[in-house]
């Protein structure tokens, strides 16, 4: 089967007729399972809920350094996998690897188990969160926060599945990926990792990724596809602090109507796997937490795949969250709660773990039947993705990597991303006759539009580029000629001593390229970071910047403002003076060519932000916010709610006009829906895509209503002077929310569906 041939159906294709059931495996199957585990020693039970990092098996010098390129140190192997029967590998090193490097490793795993050294296959995990982003030359797409600002559930799927398919090449089967924690806290360093704060539209753009990973499949996988881990299960993205893996403070209702969801969405599309949040939730670790582990997701909600810790975070039950006196408690602790494969992941301490978690179930702090049901799980995985079938693959399987259909999949998932915030007198879009001074840090550089999981952890370093990639500059170049374009970096985004700082770099060299040009872009953000190292102290976007954007607007020039940044940094003071403002957030490898493609008009910009933008940096809020937020009193004072720009805005270059708004019912029962239509016309003279959004507000609850939530969405295609009627069903489950306990409850009464500013009204009883 040929992917393209996938990716043509596509656009035809409306994702809901898919089948959505869980994931699970027949009797055979799990009778062969059962036989499977019968046949394995304590120590191999043990060793399959055991997963170690590539690290731990791999050769070094005298001085400990890693030999490169990497191989394995066949003592280290021999011991990890036949001595302590480990299960799972994970990572790369400290790079991205070649395909040939990749050849060199994962053939010599699966062969441990063709070979019959080992008796069960080894599951190997991979970060591919944006693409392949660990093999080199991999298609790469937009960081999950950019695909979210699509809207496209479509273009969400063939991301999916192209990272499948590429993933599929290296000969990797299981990813670990997507994230469905919400964007609320912007402070977090993962938040450009997440779907936006939003958990309808997360939950349907993260079952959409699923859905392409696995191909639509929730039993076995063919050829083309891989198992998914939805993560961080659940609550991570919420530090009370703003740092990464520290506690967050979660009432069970939002718990309820906000964090759950999206998980319990794909985990009903099929989804494999799942990581553990590695923070703690009202003083309970992920990692302890078996009423979420246990009672919600397996037995509550019939999952029937496997859990993975996140790294390390066995031994820190003892040691960060304090709830465990040593190393057995922890142990007997987590997988007790239903964490099923622990991450160690390094050695000594992977053998610490597997010696200790045998004396548990020998001495009965960890039941057998526990182990078994951990170890059924995993198996019944690793059955799914085909490791037990003892197929090769050639070295020309899979020609498609990397291929121009997959390369514009990427292009067009960064065009329909990036944010068009303001176009001020219609500066934009630009003659290919301007002369442009291309200006700041992150003008001119390609880490800078991937962000952090780019062929390193981190993402700085640009060794590993892909090749024939553009930068903003540099596509920016292709469409004014190199002689109308010039670049000047303005100022500088370093890390000293941990943090990320900026100073300014000589603005003599700005002022006179400034002097010389129609337009100045103006490319500002942060440096590429996550989890810890992205910690941040401030909203802010720092000082240099700022003072970069004010010395640009004293030159009297017109300014394009563009973002290329991980969250939502304060910007308030400099917004006014833009002319234009671009939002690109990661846009990935063809995110300089995507942003060159809108800024010139040759793409009329359809992206939509999927958060609510900071205005100070003191001020969060979420669009879905009470109306008891939004009091205006006689003062501003009670005036809280004043994003710099709302949940959902983006503008294009043509106007769309809502008409007709309607509804077939004013009255609808506990058993019955409502159908809602609106038409919508494009008035302008480009073909535009617009997103369609609708939300519902219930006017009158027992306890605090949300002031509006998403309940629909649908991006579509208009040229100048068409009209088309989009449709949505209201379902009551559109309209349940959750009591203080966390439980969903329907109650009678009045709601209001509002698109784009028109709103009708309808009763439920
Ligand atoms: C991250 C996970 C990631 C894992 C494996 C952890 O530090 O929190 O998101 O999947 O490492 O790389």
């Amino acid at each position: 089967m040929k992917i393209y041939a996938i990716l043509g159906l596509l656009i035809f294709t409306n994702l809901s007729v898919f089948a959505q059931e869980r994931f699970e495996l027949d009797e055979k199957a799990e009778k062969e399972i059962n036989k499977i585990i019968s046949e394995l020693t304590l120590v191999e039970k043990v060793g399959q809920t055991c997963q170690i990092t590539l690290d731990a098996l791999l050769a070094r010098d005298e001085s400990g350094e890693l030999l490169e390129p990497i191989q394995f140190d066949p003592e280290k192997f021999n011991i990890a996998l036949c001595e302590y029967r480990v299960g799972s590998i994970l990572n790369v090193s400290s790079h991205t690897l070649t395909m040939d490097e990749w050849n060199n490793i994962l053939p010599k795993v699966n062969n441990a188990f063709l070979n019959k050294k080992i008796n069960v296959p080894i599951i190997y995990g991979i970060d591919a969160i944006h693409g392949v982003n660990y093999t080199v030359g991999a298609t790469l797409f937009p960081q999950e926060i950019g695909l979210a600002a699509t809207w496209n559930n479509d273009l969400s799927y063939e991301f999916g599945e192209i990272t499948a398919y590429e993933m599929r090449k290296t000969g990797l089967r299981w990813n670990f990926s997507p994230v469905l924690d919400l964007a609320r806290q912007p402070l977090w360093s993962r938040y450009f990792e997440t779907l936006g704060e939003d958990p309808y539209l997360a939950g349907e753009l993260g079952e959409s990724i699923v859905m392409g990973y696995q191909g639509s499949k929730y039993s076995y996988l063919d050829d083309f596809h891989v198992a998914s881990c939805l993560k961080h299960f659940v609550g991570y993205s919420m530090p009370q602090s703003g740092r990464d893996r520290t506690p967050a403070w979660i009432p069970q209702k939002f718990m309820t109507e906000l964090y759950l969801p999206p998980f319990k969405k794909s985990i009903d599309a099929g989804a494999m796997t799942l990581m553990i949040n590695s923070g703690d939730v009202n003083g309970i670790p992920g990692h302890a937490n078996k009423a979420l582990l246990t009672d919600l997701l397996k037995d509550e909600w019939g999952f029937k795949g496997f859990t993975v810790s996140d790294w390390e975070d066995f031994i820190m039950l003892q040691t960060v969250h304090n709830v465990a006196a040593d190393q057995r408690e922890a142990i007997a602790m987590a997988i007790n709660a239903g964490v099923d494969m622990s991450m160690v992941p390094y050695n000594p301490q992977y053998k610490e773990y597997c010696e200790t978690l045998l004396k548990c179930v020998e001495e009965g702090d960890v039941s057998m039947e526990r182990l078994e049901d951990a170890v059924r799980r995993i198996l019944r995985v690793k059955m799914a993705i085909g490791l037990y079938d003892k197929k090769s693959y050639k070295k020309t399987d899979y020609p498609d990597f990397a291929s121009e259909a997959f390369k514009n999949s990427a292009l067009q998932s960064a065009q329909e991303s990036i944010t068009l915030l303001k176009n001020e007198d219609d500066l934009l879009p630009l003659k290919k006759s301007t002369k442009v001074l291309v200006a700041g840090p992150t003008g001119n550089n390609l880490t800078f539009i991937n962000g952090a999981w780019t062929h390193t952890w981190q993402g700085v370093d640009e060794s590993y580029n892909t090749e024939n990639c553009e930068t903003i500059y540099s596509a920016i170049a292709k469409k004014v000629g190199a002689e109308n374009c010039q670049y000047a970096q303005g100022a500088n985004l370093v890390l000293k001593g941990g943090w990320e700082t900026s100073t300014l770099v000589d603005s003599s060299d700005f002022k006179s390229k400034a002097a010389n040009s129609d337009v100045i872009v103006l490319c500002v953000g942060e440096l590429p970071s996550t989890e810890k190292p992205g910690d941040i102290r401030s909203l802010d976007l720092l000082d240099a910047q700022m003072d970069l954007a004010k010395m640009a607007y004293r030159t009297g020039k017109p300014v394009v403002l563009v973002l290329v940044e991980a969250r939502p940094r304060v910007i308030h003071d400099i917004v006014g003076d833009a002319n234009a403002v671009f939002q690109t957030y990661l846009p990935g490898d063809y995110g300089g060519t995507a942003l060159a493609d809108l800024m010139f008009g040759d793409v009329n910009p359809s992206g939509k932000l999927p958060y609510s933008y900071p205005k100070y940096p003191g001020v969060v809020e979420f669009y879905d916010r009470p109306k008891s937020v939004d009091r205006s009193g006689k003062s501003n004072e009670f005036d809280a709610f004043e994003p710099e720009w709302e949940f959902g805005f983006g503008l294009s270059y043509t106007d769309f006009e809502y008409s007709n708004l309607s509804i077939d019912k004013s009255k609808m029962s506990r058993t019955d829906s409502i159908q809602v239509t609106v038409d919508v016309k494009n008035v302008g003279d480009r073909e535009g895509k617009e997103v369609v959004q609708l939300y519902i507000s219930d006017l009158k609850a027992s306890i605090v209503p949300a002031g509006k939530r998403l309940r629909g969405y649908s991006k579509i295609d208009l040229k100048p002077s068409e009209t088309e009627t989009v449709a949505f069903t209201i379902h009551t489950d559109d309209l349940q929310f959750s009591d203080a306990q966390g439980n969903w409850i329907l109650e009678n009464g009045e709601f209001q569906v509002e698109i784009s500013g028109e709103n009708v009204n309808f009763e439920l009883n």
